[in-house]
């Protein structure tokens, strides 16, 4: 079985189509990250477990599914992951949250970790690690085998812009982990960013450059 879902809703390719421009401005940027975000945490969270509670209705009482407790941690990547992570917690208000840092080294593209602070215990809940970019793969490699490091072991990867490259990796290296892409793109340019892509996603969420 295939553990990548590539997005086609109309709605979240149209909103990428705004991220790409590179006329749209860090508040807009920000907004439409997370709410791409929601939008494919609606599909990335679809398996998430429920329980019968009991409720009672104007009519009667009855037994009705709601989300169990206690069962989401959401791992932004930093620093662009961070943009998402209120797209999910606008779905999931419960979701614990972790974090992990890394950087591409801009010569050699080699991800480096500078944190990493995960929800305790982590290996009940569903992981959802968030990352905006999909590039040569390192960055989201390096995190989900952290995570595991940690006994993580229910891991989802949710990207909005993956290159052809970085999905290979990550499939081959995480063959266990379910990944969802907003869009795939081409391909990876000499400087091993997406083409067409959207930028450096980092500088375009926190207006930095
Ligand atoms: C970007 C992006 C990913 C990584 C993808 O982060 O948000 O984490 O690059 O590239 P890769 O797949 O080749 O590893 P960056 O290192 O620029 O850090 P930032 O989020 O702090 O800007
Ligand atoms: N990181 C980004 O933010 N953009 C790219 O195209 C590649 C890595």
């Amino acid at each position: 079985m295939d553990n990548v879902k590539i997005m086609d809703h109309p709605l979240i390719q149209h909103k990428i189509s705004m991220l790409r421009d590179k006329n749209t401005g860090t508040n807009e940027f920000r907004t439409l990250v997370e709410e791409i975000a929601t939008l494919m945490g609606f599909e990335a969270l679809r398996d998430l477990p429920l329980e019968d509670v009991e409720i009672e209705t104007p009519i009667e009482t009855c037994m009705t599914p709601m989300i169990a407790g206690k069962k989401l941690a959401v791992v932004p990547i930093l620093r662009a992951g961070l943009g998402m992570v209120e797209g999910i917690t606008n779905l999931v208000p419960t979701a614990k949250i972790g974090h992990i840092g890394l950087y591409r080294d801009p010569e050699t593209h080699e991800p480096h970790e500078y944190y990493c602070k995960l929800p305790d215990p982590i290996d009940q809940r569903t992981i959802l690690v968030v990352d905006p970019m999909l590039a040569t793969g390192g960055s989201a490699s390096e995190a989900l085998g952290f995570i595991k490091q940690h006994g993580g072991k229910k891991i989802k990867f949710m990207c909005i812009i993956a290159a052809p490259e970085g999905l290979e990796r990550l499939k081959k290296d995480h063959p266990d982990v379910q990944i969802y892409v907003g869009h795939l793109d081409r391909e990876l340019n000499s400087d091993a960013y997406i083409c067409p892509g959207l930028g450096d996603a980092g500088d375009r969420i926190f207006g930095t450059k």
